[in-house]
């Protein structure tokens, strides 16, 4: 058995756990910045990393003593080392170096988005490998095929928005503040979901990528218009959305090998409603269904703690050198072309 320290710090949460091989969250801490960035309705770079300068050192201290261990006692140090916001993803990486060379314990660099793919595993002991995974988070939007540790094919990426971003738009154009999923998913469910004429963008077409960007300008105009409630506006986008996502999934399932399970992991997945329609698909294909409890679903760091965990327990473990550099980008599948039509954030 072993016990892993993993350390997020890629966006605007910053957290410590310590993780054991046999799936047990020993520990973890995660403090969120959302009052510093919500006057700027969106994640400030700069706030972000200096607020993960503060809090990261006597977070882990913190950690370490609420599990009534120490740095020794550790068999590895995980920390994210892309992709995200630099500044931040440096200091929890930089940190990790510090904490690996003092303790002699192996570092392992964790892509962000690793994280979030394996993290149903944490949470399931039964689901097993290979397994079609939707990660929707407020950067990443992605039907994958999770093969193994470390062996993720890309089946689609959306060509502009992620669906986490879809929903914090609409929660800005609503007035309902930051971060915004939560939000909308709450007016929602006050409203019709049938109330609002909106666009279901790629849907019907062949391949199985993703596009919001249109929704989102559509959601503006709806509200614009005066003619509409915000609630009834919050739930036709949030239909609108999984309306989307279970377009894409059927042509994504139809077209990659059986897998036996569904999997969601990402922040968008602790939205309810998303999760029941997913339900349903995996059940219309004969699927299993995982998602992680909501907690583990949003950025946190016992998801790269267990990363960690799934990479030490691989017979060709290798820690990674003490060099290794943080990285903004960091595609889970490399081999993966451009999506057709993509723009800039593809
Ligand atoms: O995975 P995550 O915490 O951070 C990234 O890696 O991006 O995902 C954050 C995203 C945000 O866009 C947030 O609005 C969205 O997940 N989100 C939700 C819900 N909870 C978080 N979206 C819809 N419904 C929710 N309940
Ligand atoms: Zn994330």
């Amino acid at each position: 058995m072993a016990l892993v320290l993993g350390i997020e710090s890629s966006c605007d949460e910053t957290a410590a756990a310590l993780v054991t091989s046999d799936r047990r969250i020993v520990a973890q801490r995660i403090a969120s910045q959302d009052d510093a960035h919500a006057p700027y309705g969106g994640v400030v770079p700069e706030i972000a990393a200096r607020a993960h300068v503060e809090r990261l050192a006597p977070m882990i201290g913190a950690v370490l003593a609420d599990a009534g261990v120490t740095l020794a006692d550790c068999d590895a140090i995980a920390a994210t080392a892309g992709p995200g916001l630099i500044g931040g993803v440096m200091v929890g990486l930089v940190s990790a170096k510090a904490l690996a060379m003092a303790s002699n314990a192996p570092l392992i660099a964790v892509n962000h988005l690793e994280g979030h793919a394996l993290s149903p595993r944490l949470a399931d002991p039964a689901l097993g490998f290979p397994y079609i995974l939707l990660l929707v988070s407020g950067g990443h939007c992605q039907i994958l095929r999770v093969e193994g540790v470390g062996r993720y094919r890309r089946l689609a990426t959306t060509i502009d928005d992620a669906l986490g971003e879809a929903f914090d738009k609409t929660a800005k154009i609503l007035g309902l503040g930051f971060p915004g999923g939560p939000a909308v998913e709450r007016l929602a469910m006050e409203g019709d979901p049938a109330a609002v004429p909106l666009p279901r963008p790629l849907v019907g077409s062949g391949e199985p990528h993703f596009s919001f960007a249109g929704l989102k300008s559509a959601v503006l105009r709806a509200k614009e218009s005066g003619r509409f409630r915000d609630a009834d506006i919050a739930a036709s986008f949030q239909q609108a959305a999984v309306d989307c996502v279970t377009d894409r999934l059927r042509i994504a399932l139809a077209a990659t090998e059986p897998a036996p399970a569904l999997v969601v992991a990402g922040g968008v997945a602790a939205n309810s409603t998303v999760r029941a329609v997913l339900e349903g698909l995996a059940r219309a294909h004969e699927m299993r269904f995982v998602a992680p409890p909501p907690a583990l679903c949003t950025d946190n760091a016992a998801m790269i703690a267990w990363a960690g965990c799934e990479r030490l327990m691989m017979a060709q473990f290798r820690p990674d050198p003490l060099e290794i550099a943080a990285r903004p980008r960091w595609p889970l599948d490399p081999q993966a072309e451009p999506a057709r039509g993509a723009g800039v954030k593809a």
